[in-house]
């Protein structure tokens, strides 16, 4: 089992021979592949949740993070992973009714519960110990938004400003502030067209608006802009005759009556919906975020999901690009939220994501039991298409026509389907890859999890009190002015010299503030390791005390870009500290500038987590966490990049032997024909070989042909049995080699495996000094700091 984990296939099942009702070789599925997002479609109790949750898992075990949005409460039983698969670990799960419909006690149910589970899990070649593996790799969480049973999940306070980048792409920002609005207007219950409604069109005004301006307005800002908005005119018309206030109040008044219901505040409670912080824990270790959306209404369930998709699609645009896979998007149960030809909030986030993702390496998988309600259309470049068993003929044919109207159709035909889809069972699906040469019938592997099925909300309630989530992030220190020094003696403002820039620091508070002198400067320095690949020019605005021999550098304080908020007059009517003279002068600037020049190259260093084996440094502002994601994601498209240099050196070689194989073996049939001897011979089974794995699903059928399963064995003596046993002689060498080959694929998967260990790559702390030459130091002006 280990070794193919090391080359990124994710293990979903055998596949399998409708005919014969045989498993053959493990369907071993290239974790790229799933960059061009996934369908599963199936009827009810087709396996279609085990099938995704096995997806799931192997993605984790791969250090694949997920958020998976859950509206009927299955994909909980991610949490219910029990690696030593003890009765007792089943007991506070397994269904009491059930048991008793069995005619037996819960105790003894739970018992053979465990018992089905680990012998499920051993036929398909799998223990306690690769669910501990799953269990290391990934925490797993579930949230509940709009209730406190899972993790609350503050999704009310998404109106915040969306970042600089966005903002500075028109599309991007229309698209958000129309996803938002179209989000707050499903909870509202009111349906609303973008281009027409009057409430949506005013909404995205606002937004925009407040957006422009940085601000991020609550739940309660929204209401008071609707009331008031900043504006009086909304595009050509009029605001009042546009929407009139007394509308505009119903407005307001139906989203207040949002924030009065009862039990508003769980919206607000809770983690903010962070697309990072749902993949990744602060020290940068993959999650499952399970998204539980079943408590809720249609209405909400809609405003959850619209928000959650848009969220992904603005992080996915901060992200650089990739052709590994990054991070998975999973939905079950995916009706009603990409419909054929409604446009329902959630489809636009969605149609962004099976467009745009791929670059990103963000696979999404949706599932469905509805094959009728499903934008085909949308979904025309999904890669992988996984058909399980459907009901009526209506489903089948809707399915047959989508698939073969999208990009994976290529060399199927109808015919072909409909004959492989007739024959599927629970558990049996039809794959097709567009990676792979054909499509493949297979049967889903056991899963991991226990699958019991819904989970209630106090069943979740129960499963997350037992899995404490980690804090979340310290708040960041605000910036604050030096506290006020010694009282003024005069207080009035002291006239400087020609030459001298003032500027002021803005005050809050109602009284005029009284301002203290500081030296400001801004410097730029440059932070260059070839090594860890750094080249990082940053600005720092110094503001230090003056004494009487001009600025004391080592006692400044620094702050980031942009600086303080400088004005140019102070407020009226403050009053000023002493300054001692040198301040007050331009004369002895140029010095003071050398002397932080040379403070600054002395004893500033910039400290941060880099990756000398990777030669990658996190960029300024990165959190520990969030380069190690980085980090990890560099080790995955080192190996993809090693797996197809493997694929493509070996694929030759197999190439050639297998075609030598054959031919040997057609000899020894011909010989065996001659000596009629038709005694069958076990074939070396390459599928489930090292370069099976390499070759996995359906490329196996470029590289390796199936023509070995004709083999023969000799038996009786005479001189034809001479020949067959020549003839035979030649397959064992051929096979021989076949298996040197697989020996010496094994020794560079495990070069590969120790070279691209995550967990071995050292993070360290670099601290680099800034160049010296390149240290400049401008725009010296005396400061008010109030
Ligand atoms: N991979 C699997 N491993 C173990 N049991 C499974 C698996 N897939 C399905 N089952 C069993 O079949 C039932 C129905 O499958 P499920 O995946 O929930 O169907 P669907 O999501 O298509 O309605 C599950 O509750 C579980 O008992
Ligand atoms: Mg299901």
């Amino acid at each position: 089992m280990s070794s193919f984990e090391r080359l990124g296939v994710f293990y979903l099942g055998r596949e399998y021979d409708p005919a014969t009702q045989q498993l053959g070789a493990e369907l071993l599925y290239d974790s790229r592949d799933l960059t061009t997002h996934a369908i599963c479609i199936g009827m009810t109790g087709s396996g279609k949740t085990g099938l995704c949750v096995s997806l799931l898992e192997e993605a984790a075990i791969d250090g694949v993070p997920a958020i998976a949005i859950d509206p009927k409460g299955d994909i909980a039983n991610l949490l219910l992973t029990f690696p030593e698969l003890r009765p007792a670990d089943f007991r506070p799960w397994v269904d009491d009714g059930e048991a008793a419909r069995k005619g037996k006690s819960a105790d003894e149910f739970a018992v053979a519960t465990a018992e089905t589970w680990r012998k499920g899990l051993a036929e398909w070649g799998q223990d306690g110990a690769r669910i501990q593996r799953l269990r290391d790799a990934a925490e797993v969480a579930i949230y509940t938004p709009g209730s406190e049973a899972g993790r609350p999940l503050s999704v009310l306070r998404s109106f915040d400003a969306p970042a600089a980048d966005t903002l500075a792409d028109a599309t991007a920002l229309k698209e958000r502030i129309g996803s938002s609005v179209a989000g707050l207007l499903a909870l509202l219950g009111i349906e609303a067209d973008p281009i027409k409604s009057r409430e949506h069109i005013l909404l995205s005004a606002i937004l925009d608006a407040a957006w422009r301006k940085g601000e991020s307005p609550d739940l309660a800002g929204v209401i008071r802009a609707v009331q008031k908005p900043p504006f009086d005119t909304i595009g050509v018309f009029d605001l009042e005759s546009f929407y009139p206030a007394k509308d505009r109040t119903e407005l307001a008044l139906r989203i207040n009556g949002l924030l009065a219901a009862p039990g508003f505040e769980a919206w607000l409670a809770g983690d903010p919906l962070d697309v990072q912080k749902l993949l990744y824990t602060s020290d940068g270790k993959p999650r499952i975020s399970i998204i539980s959306i079943a408590h809720l209404n249609d209405a909400e369930r809609m405003f959850v999901v619209t928000l959650i998709a848009n969220e992904v699609v603005a992080w996915m645009r901060r992200q650089p690009g990739t052709t590994s896979l990054r991070a998975l998007f999973y939905m079950d149960e995916v009706f009603g939220f990409f419909p054929p030809s409604a446009m329902p909030p959630s489809k636009l986030p969605l149609l962004t994501l099976m467009k745009q993702a791929r670059a990103f390496g963000i696979g999404v998988v949706l599932a469905t039991q509805n094959p009728v309600d499903l934008d085909y259309k949308g979904l025309g470049n999904a890669g992988t298409w996984f058909i399980g068993r459907l009901q009526t003929e209506r489903d089948k044919a809707r399915v047959i026509e989508g698939l073969l109207g999208s990009e994976a159709s290529g060399g199927l035909d109808k015919a072909g389907i409909e004959a492989l889809m007739s024959n599927l069972t629970q558990r049996t699906f039809l794959m097709r890859n567009v990676h792979d040469d054909a499509p493949v019938l297979f049967r889903t592997r056991w899963a991991m999890s226990y699958l019991r099925g819904p989970l209630t909300l106090a069943e979740i309630r129960r499963v997350t009190a037992r899995d404490p989530g980690t804090a979340g992030a310290a708040a960041a220190r605000p910036v604050t002015a030096p506290a006020a020094a010694a009282p003024a003696s005069s207080g009035s403002r002291p006239v400087v010299q020609h030459g001298v820039v003032e500027r002021f620091i803005a005050a809050g508070g109602a009284k005029p503030p009284h301002y203290q002198p500081r030296v400001g400067t801004r410097v730029r320095t440059h932070y260059v390791d070839a090594k860890a690949g750094l080249d990082l020019w940053q600005t720092t605005h110094y503001l230090a005390p003056v004494g009487g021999s001009g600025p004391d550098w080592a006692q400044a304080e620094a702050l980031a870009e942009p600086g303080p908020q400088l004005t140019d007059e102070p407020v009226a009517g403050a009053t000023f500290d002493d300054v001692p003279a040198a301040a007050l002068s331009a004369r002895d600037q140029k010095r003071w500038a050398a002397a932080l020049e040379d403070h600054v190259y002395r004893s500033v260093a910039l400290a941060l987590p880099s990756c000398p084996a990777l030669k990658l440094t996190a960029t300024a502002g990165m959190s520990e966490g969030e380069f190690r994601s980085r980090v990890a994601l560099a080790v995955r498209e080192k190996r993809d990049a090693a797996v197809e240099a493997l694929r493509k050196k070996y694929a030759a070689r197999l190439g050639t032997l297998e075609d030598r194989e054959r031919r040997a073996l057609q000899k020894v049939e011909k010989e065996k024909t001659q000596a009629s001897d038709k005694s069958l011979s076990t074939a070396l089974s390459v599928g489930g070989s090292l370069l099976g794995a390499l070759f996995g699903g359906g490329r196996r059928g470029s590289a390796i042909s199936k023509a070995s399963a004709a083999a023969r064995r000799v038996s009786s003596a005479s001189k034809e049995r001479a020949d067959v046993a020549h003839a035979e002689a030649d397959v064992e060498a051929i096979r021989d080699q076949l298996e040197a080959l697989n020996a010496e694929l094994e020794t560079e998967v495990a070069r590969l495996e120790s070279e691209l260990d995550p967990a071995a790559i050292a993070i360290e702390t670099a601290s680099v000094k800034p160049r010296k030459a390149d240290i400049a130091v401008d725009d010296m002006a005396l400061v008010w700091v109030p």
